[in-house]
């Protein structure tokens, strides 16, 4: 089976000569279809760097990123790939619904380059916008601007816009990080039902210990200077996981076992 992302020695540098600084080193992943892999790191690890390459938006200086074995930028003209950024992004002058729908008004060709890669016979029935919109709680905000949501109102929407061009590949930067923990929770609740729903390959970065063990299938933790991944975890914990789910002591163990590792990444550098 090929990969949903795979990354082979990808190594990313910055500046020149002496500023020279190595954001990835030498980093290989490979995902399987449809698993939640998380990122977690320290600040500056290469996180964000990881994310951009696997969206094309960046090119590793050497090593290759292939997303179902075609360059993320093709992958991205055939849709296969969705982004959500750290903010929303919305477009203010443009209510929920017509913020949602956008990607789907363009570029409609890129359908049968989808197929062509994923090797789809047959043209997969469309999203149904509203029962996304319904189901992460915007039903009744579906005319409203950007202004007038609250900020998880609008991070939700930019969800549903991401899953709405049904990507086979989501690729989420710390999308919750400015929520309170509450809004916070039950969102991940609502990106859980989507992903069960819509069987996305999702590469989601985060900062929380607890939010990569509830989400992941697999947590991938980073360290810095130079950026690379320390450690691959499986979290072998039964679905759905709800609210009961931090209750149980593997859910802790695994979240010690990430805080250990993670402790480990900040005292790894190249000096050491
Ligand atoms: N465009 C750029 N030009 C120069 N340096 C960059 C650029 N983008 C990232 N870097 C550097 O590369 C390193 C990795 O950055 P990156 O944003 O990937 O980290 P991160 O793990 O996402 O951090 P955070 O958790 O703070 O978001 C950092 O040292 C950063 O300063
Ligand atoms: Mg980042």
């Amino acid at each position: 089976m090929t990969s949903a992302v795979h990354l082979r020695s990808v190594v990313k540098r910055y500046g020149t000569g002496e500023s020279v600084m190595t954001a990835l080193s030498g980093v290989d992943l490979s995902i399987r279809p449809g698993r939640f892999v998380s990122l977690i790191g320290p600040s500056g690890c290469g996180k964000s760097t990881l994310l951009r390459i696997v969206a094309g938006l960046e090119q590793p200086d050497s090593g290759e990123a292939l997303v179902h074995d075609v360059t993320p930028r093709q992958a991205c003209a055939a849709k296969l790939l969705g982004l959500v950024p750290q903010t929303p992004a919305l477009l203010p002058w443009l209510d929920v619904r017509a913020n949602v729908t956008l990607p789907l008004r363009v570029n409609r060709s890129s359908d049968r380059r989808r197929r062509r890669i994923l090797d789809e016979r047959e043209e997969l029935p469309p999203v149904d916008v509203d029962v996304l919109l319904e189901k992460a709680g915007l039903g009744d905000a579906v005319h409203k601007l950007p202004a007038q949501l609250s900020g998880g109102m609008q991070q939700r929407a930019a969800i549903v816009r991401a899953f709405a061009l049904r990507p086979d590949v989501l690729l989420m930067d710390e999308p919750f990080s400015a929520l309170d923990e509450f809004t916070r929770e039950s969102l991940q609740d609502q990106l859980l039902d989507l992903w069960d729903d819509l069987k996305t390959t999702v590469l989601f970065v985060t900062h929380s210990i607890a939010e990569a063990v509830r989400l992941s299938d697999t947590v991938v933790v980073m360290a810095p200077r130079p950026g690379r991944i320390v450690d691959v975890i499986d979290i072998d914990l039964p679905r759905p996981r709800n609210a009961r789910l931090f209750e149980e002591s593997r859910f802790h163990a695994y979240e010690d076992l990430i805080r250990e590792r993670l402790h480990d990444a900040w005292h790894l550098t190249d000096a050491a």
